[in-house]
């Protein structure tokens, strides 16, 4: 496998110790499950200092919470951000950030291969609250940077894209992005901290759902913004009242996930590595996505802002949509089912996984192709899932 940059044992030994300095309460070696609906107070002094921000503490755990707090320190110490606020889901992180910045007679700019919950937000609701959205083409850089400069509040990225995995210069985009004032905003979903780090290469926030890679086990749901101090403040305050907080019991989760994230994402980029290079190879694959082939258009970029190329690949078997039924059905080692960044391979088309929400036409002007499998490669054994797949392209 290629590696675009050196791996950082930094971050490796980041994601095991940072935030996890303690003291816990009893003595624990980790941060429990803090499962209070609200903190309680010996007198209305004590009480009120905390309220009013004088004293360190929690109030009500729709506004914080001591499980969440180590989740968010982390999460920003890992992304080199100075704050970090948790939600129940990616998109209540995605949304709330949107309403959290955003006011009527603002412009958005971002590109067309945007995670479908992420475009339903751009072409139905943002617009009805008098935001405009200009969606442009992915990897038509000039052309973004043509939106920009006539007015942008807020530019929206997303790289690689699902399920396309098009690589967007994060660096080149947020340079002319900020030359004229807008926010910076980047989803890392599909690299985290471990491949790409977008605020060394100028986004202002990071957002993550939190359901994939970071908790990495497919058992919770949750959603992070890292970044700019003053921006997160907005975003918090926000969250205190929309109130979409991210659960005591699922920022456990996703920070025992986070322990083992540069050994997954590590194991995650070349078991994905080999089988786009074996697929590629395939008689009966007409096409594979992947972002570490030097085919791939998006190669150079990658090489320059990613340290690895990530777990999720798509692939295009030869024939018509009947080979992706054929195929999908036939394997063992994939879980048909709508997620990625999991430890469990799971596979399937856009129509029932990122753009279940559109509509096809939707998808065809988006220019995500129906004949696609999106391939999230878990950590199995490569063998196996080579095997696997290429008993399921036998049956074509
Ligand atoms: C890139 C990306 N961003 C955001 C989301 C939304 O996250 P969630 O499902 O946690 O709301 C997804 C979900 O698949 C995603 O793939």
């Amino acid at each position: 496998m290629t590696t675009p940059k050196d791996s950082s044992s930094r971050l490796d030994t980041q994601a095991v110790w940072s935030a996890e300095e303690g003291p816990f309460p009893y003595g624990a070696a980790v941060m429990p499950i803090v499962q209070s609906a609200t903190f309680a107070y010996p007198d209305l002094d004590s009480w009120s200092a905390v309220a009013t921000g004088q004293a360190p503490g929690h109030i009500y755990a729709r506004n914080s919470s001591p499980t969440l707090d180590v989740l968010e320190k982390k999460i920003a110490i890992l992304d080199g951000a100075q704050s970090a606020a948790g939600f129940s889901t990616g998109m209540a992180a995605i949304s709330s950030t949107f309403f959290a910045l955003l006011s009527p007679g603002d412009k958005v700019v971002s590109v067309k291969d945007s995670y479908g919950g992420t475009n339903v937000l751009f072409e139905e609701f943002l617009p009805r609250f008098g935001i405009q959205v200009s969606l442009c083409d992915t990897t038509d850089f000039a052309a973004i940077e043509a939106q920009i400069a006539k007015g942008c509040t807020l530019l929206y990225l997303e790289t690689p894209t699902n399920p396309t995995l098009k690589v967007i210069d994060i660096a080149r985009l947020a340079r002319v992005a900020r030359a004229h004032g807008a926010i910076v905003v980047t989803d890392n979903t599909f690299s985290t901290p471990i491949n790409q780090r977008p605020i060394e290469l100028g986004s202002d926030l990071v957002i993550y759902s939190a359901t994939k890679f970071l908790s990495g086990h497919s058992d919770v749901l949750g959603g992070l913004v890292t970044g700019r101090a003053d921006l997160i403040a907005k975003i918090y305050h926000f969250r205190e009242i929309a109130g979409a907080t991210l659960h005591a019991d699922a920022a456990y989760a996703i920070l025992r996930g986070v322990k083992t994230l540069a050994l997954r994402m590590a194991r995650h980029n070349s078991n994905a590595q080999q089988i786009s290079e074996h697929l590629a190879r395939h008689p009966k694959v007409a096409a594979v996505y992947y972002p570490g082939l030097p085919q791939h258009p998006g190669y150079a970029i990658a090489c320059s802002q990613m340290r690895g190329f990530g777990g999720v690949l798509s692939f295009v078997p030869a024939g018509d949509f009947s080979s992706v039924r054929t195929v999908l059905n036939g394997l063992h080692y994939a879980q048909r089912a709508a997620h990625l960044g999991g430890v469990a391979t799971a596979a399937g088309p856009p129509a029932v996984t990122s753009h279940v929400e559109l509509t096809a036409e939707e998808r065809a002007r988006a220019g995500i192709p129906e004949a696609l499998i999106r391939y999230s490669v878990g950590i199995e054994d490569p063998a196996d899932l080579i095997a696997d797949l290429d008993q399921a392209l036998a049956a074509l």
